[in-house]
């Protein structure tokens, strides 16, 4: 009983997964629910534990522990259900290269049991969704890094998921073409009543669709809620500062003059929080010239999701793709 009241409610229900790989546990015990409708967003750094959520939730690999329900579905107990109501854009390109866009989905959507003038008209629909339809006889080798991507959503689309799961949409791809996607992806959720469930490690991208956000570090959720209710937690300006000596040492000499909200950021950059930037700026720098040190360059600005996952963590997000070394550990496993 109680949990058909969730599941009325929620898309995605979590409940204390863990996965274990090996020596390496890449979840310790993540819960948390998606809403009807939402746009949810996992996000974290390389190696967070991302894409195993993903794969788990989309029944590609199983739980060591704990269980979820997607789209009214136990992932254990009905995989084939679950599979039937999700569409997924995986993190890796998995398009054939060979075959023309047009091949590519007529192909995906006689796996899932679409047939005859059905199965064309939802290539024709998906495909003018994306605007990739003038594209549809070339083959995808030919098509550029975001064109590939729009196919990937299309092909995620055939079969009218209720639930859309995207692993990194935009990584690697230029920022115009990143806006585009993003274009899309709130068009599907609004016009289309598609629940969506994102991961990504680029901060703007949380913030520019998801309702909420979960921020995940080595596989547990840290903090959970809308942007604007995790920016809260940092209830202050932000300060950046540079100078010509060591981070730890910057952040050293601002707590003995009475600043002791200091995280060394890297570079010989330090953040701090302050009540007001403005008032706090001038004793800053004064308190280092004290000890000679030459102030390179002072900014601040309101919080954004950057300085709370650096609060929360110690460092920042590191803003870039899958490691060689684990992109190569990737396609030998
Ligand atoms: N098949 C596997 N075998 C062993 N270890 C794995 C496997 N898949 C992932 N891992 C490890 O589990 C951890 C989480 O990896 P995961 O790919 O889920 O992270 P991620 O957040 O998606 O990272 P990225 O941003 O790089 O895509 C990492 O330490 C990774 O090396
Ligand atoms: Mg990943």
């Amino acid at each position: 009983m109680e949990v058909s009241i969730l599941e009325k409610a929620f898309d995605i229900i979590v409940k204390d997964l863990v996965k274990k790989y090996d020596r390496i546990v890449a979840l310790k015990g993540v819960s948390f629910a998606v809403e009807h409708g939402e746009i949810f967003g996992l996000l974290g750094p390389n190696g967070a534990g991302k894409t195993t959520l993903v794969h788990i939730l989309t029944t590609l690999i199983k739980p060591t522990a704990g269980s979820a329900v997607v789209a009214g579905h136990n992932i254990i107990e009905e995989p084939d259900e679950v599979r039937k109501s999700i569409g997924i854009v995986f993190q890796e390109p998995s398009l054939a290269l060979n075959l023309t866009g047009y091949e590519n989905l007529y192909i995906h959507g006689k796996l899932y049991g679409l047939r005859g003038r059905e199965l064309k008209e939802r290539i024709k629909e998906v495909l003018r969704f994306v605007d990739l339809y003038e594209h549809k006889d070339r083959v995808v080798k030919d098509y550029s890094g975001g064109m590939r991507r729009r196919l990937e959503i299309a092909r995620a689309l055939l079969h009218e998921p209720e639930v859309l799961f995207l692993d990194e949409p935009t990584l690697g791809l230029d920022p115009h073409i990143r806006a585009r996607i993003w274009e899309y992806i709130k068009e599907l959720n609004k016009e289309k009543k598609v629940t969506i469930f994102l991961t990504t490690h680029y901060i703007e991208e949380a913030e520019a669709l998801c309702r909420r956000v979960a921020i995940i570090d080595q596989g547990r959720i840290i903090a959970l809620g809308a942007p604007e209710e995790l920016k809260s937690i940092i209830r202050s300006d932000v300060i950046y500062v540079s100078a010509d000596i060591h981070e730890a040492d910057i952040c050293h000499i601002l707590r003995i003059m009475g600043f002791h909200d200091c995280i060394p950021v890297g570079k010989g950059r330090v953040m701090l929080r302050v009540e007001k930037a403005t008032e706090a700026i001038p004793g800053i720098v004064r308190a280092l010239e004290k000890y000679g040190v030459m102030v390179r360059e002072v900014s601040y600005r309101r919080p954004s999701l950057n300085e709370v996952f650096l609060y929360l963590v110690g460092r920042e997000i590191v803003k870039e793709g899958v490691r060689p070394m684990e992109r190569f550990r990737r396609f030998m496993r």
